[in-house]
């Protein structure tokens, strides 16, 4: 800990009364928050939920907004003590609530590129971008080990090896924070912690395992963040044998503060506060007793802190315990230079123009081409001629929306080319090569005389969280006591693609029956049962969910660059998602070249 840092935040704390002290500890979701809000109850944070954006969700009106806050926190009025806002967001993959922004891919597909020196550079793109809308923390990097590919949010996961998973988390938050200057922005290693293991993959379950389990594969890639130096870390919505992470002052105090020796702050989820308990003075009271120090809320701020006073002056929780979150608090704050830092309108990174950039579109780019996953190559189909007449099908040809995924534009995703600006579909990059190129998408232009080979595009469309998970039953319920419980419902029942979504093998077999060879090529969030796709192809290639620079696929279909990419997770040849008890089509590690 810097001293300085720890002497702002001592001499800060003594200045602080305790509306001043409680206000630092509310993040509230800017939906529901004003800049007057902020300045009045001195709100340490804002956030924006997936999709939660200002005006015309332009960098312009990004860079407007956390001015308007930062301004109203640092106000000099009777009463109050400027400490600057922090204001955090979902970026991910790329800025990407942005209009405009790189969209690089999502973690899995960089876990099958196995090039941690390529993850710093993306971080450092993100942390650009991050920058340039004026805001200062995101909540990344997912650190999440996932052992059951039916989970929703398998794709936030680098690999189900956590050694792989660990081999990321440094230079993820070195990229991220840098130097922790004005050229940084701060990290968040989440979801602390067994967010990939709960049982049947369900969003929000219950992972069930040993402690030795549970710190050898899910906490071991926290511990090369914490070498790093991360400032926040935020708790999970699942619960470990049945006691919720962010209830328990064991997983949250006694392991990451103590064990590990953490010394930024947690915060905690979604409302994840409010599914402790229906009464919200004791899940409040729990939460923060346990070691959340400051609570993330989507709506009810106000009465989350109506509800901290109450439970003060009642002793519920010790002043000792409000003193240690707040100087975490403060002492981020300090680290991450925020007390020096101009207003977020007049800062370097401001609306800058590398936003979106070319430079940062060809590192995304590089990536795509890293993560492709060679799984069949029969009669050498690939690599493609540029000159061959080329028939390309498939519902996630031409969409970049879909080849985003969630956490892009909107929290669920886009669905269509006009919400990602900038880059490139699958089939953009294919026309952009290749001359002889025609789209049909759902093949019914296929024609032997006129077509030497087809590219299909198949798989899944955007999900996030639960309603990406692959469950029998309805909706399960989340979100809080307080707060509209919201349903989620789930992305499906199976595995199995051409059960989910027969009209991708309807589009190969279409083709197929011309007598036309076939190069597949899957958009998913995860491994998926493909056997039929896979033999009614030729070639098959695992693409994940590339981003908006889809042309990176063609620079592999047409042998400008070698497949490198290797699985990440095991493909399974059965609906049996659980790690361990998957009968593998492809192991982890499995991934073939052209030449
Ligand atoms: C979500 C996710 C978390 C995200 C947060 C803010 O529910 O669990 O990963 O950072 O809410 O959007």
């Amino acid at each position: 800990m810097p001293v300085d840092a720890r002497a702002h935040a001592e001499s800060l704390l003594g200045q602080m009364r305790l509306e001043h002290k409680l206000g630092q500890m509310i993040q509230a979701e800017r939906a529901s928050t004003t800049p007057d809000d902020v300045a009045r109850y001195h709100i340490g944070s804002v956030l924006s939920g997936g999709g939660s954006v200002p005006g015309a969700n332009r960098v312009a009106d990004w860079v407007a907004m956390n001015d308007a806050y930062w301004m109203a926190s640092m106000r000099e009025e009777e009463g109050r003590i400027p400490v600057p806002l922090l204001y955090a967001i979902d970026a991910i993959h790329g800025n990407t609530n942005v209009l405009g922004a790189t969209v690089f891919p999502h973690n899995i597909g960089l876990g099958a590129a196995r090039d941690p020196e390529l993850i710093e550079r993306l971080a450092r793109l993100c942390a650009e971008e991050v920058l340039a809308t004026g805001l200062d923390w995101t909540f990344a990097p997912t650190l999440a080990v996932v052992r059951n590919i039916k989970w929703g949010r398998t794709y936030e996961s680098f690999s189900e090896d956590p050694a792989i998973v660990a081999s990321y988390a440094a230079q993820y938050v070195k990229g991220l924070q840098g130097a922790l200057d004005e050229n940084g922005v701060i990290a968040c290693a989440k979801h602390w912690i067994g967010d990939g293991g709960t049982t049947g993959g369900v969003d929000q379950g219950d992972t069930a395992c040993s402690e030795e389990e549970l710190l050898r594969i899910h906490a071991a890639p926290y511990l090369p963040a914490l070498e790093a130096g991360v400032l926040t870390v935020m708790a999970s919505f699942n619960s470990w044998n049945k006691e919720k992470c962010h209830a328990s002052r064991y997983l949250l105090t006694d392991v990451l503060k103590g064990r590990l020796g953490f010394d930024g702050f947690v915060i905690s989820d979604w409302d994840g506060v409010d599914q402790l308990d229906d009464d919200i003075a004791t899940a409040l009271a729990t939460a923060i007793n346990a070691g959340v120090d400051m609570v993330m809320v989507s709506v009810e701020w106000k009465k989350m802190l109506e509800t901290l006073h109450r439970l003060v002056a009642e002793g519920r929780i010790p002043m000792s315990r409000i003193d240690d979150a707040v100087r975490r608090i403060l002492e981020v704050k300090a680290r991450a230079g925020l007390f020096e830092r101009p207003r977020p309108a007049e800062r370097p990174w401001a609306n800058s123009p590398t936003f979106g950039a070319a430079a940062h579109r060809a590192i995304a780019r590089e990536a795509v081409r890293k993560s492709l996953v060679l799984l069949k190559n029969d009669g050498s189909v690939l690599p493609v001629a540029k000159g061959a007449r080329i028939l390309v099908a498939g519902k996630n040809a031409d969409n970049r929306g879909h080849q985003c995924g969630g956490f892009t534009v909107e929290w669920q995703g886009a669905r269509s080319n006009d919400r990602i600006e900038g880059g490139t579909s699958i089939w953009e990059g294919i026309r952009a090569v290749a001359a002889n190129a025609e789209f049909s998408e759902d093949g019914s232009a296929a024609d032997r005389a006129r077509h030497d080979v087809a590219i299909v595009v198949i798989g899944e469309t955007p999900y996030a969280e639960g309603m990406g998970d692959i469950r029998h039953g309805g909706a399960v319920p989340r979100g809080s006591g307080i707060q509209t419980m919201t349903n989620l419902a789930p992305y499906g029942s199976t595995l199995v693609l051409a059960e989910r979504h027969p009209e991708d093998l309807a589009t190969i077999q279409r083709i197929q029956a011309q007598g036309i060879p076939v190069v597949t090529v899957l958009i998913s969030g995860r491994p998926l049962v493909t056997n039929a796709e896979l033999d009614a192809s030729q070639a098959f290639v695992a693409a994940w969910l590339p981003g908006s620079e889809g042309a990176g696929v063609a620079d592999v279909l047409f042998g400008d660059h070698e497949f490198r990419g290797t699985l990440p997770f095991t493909w399974p040849k059965t609906d049996e998602g659980e790690y361990g008890r998957v009968v593998p089509a492809f192991p982890r590690g499995f991934g073939l070249t052209l030449r």
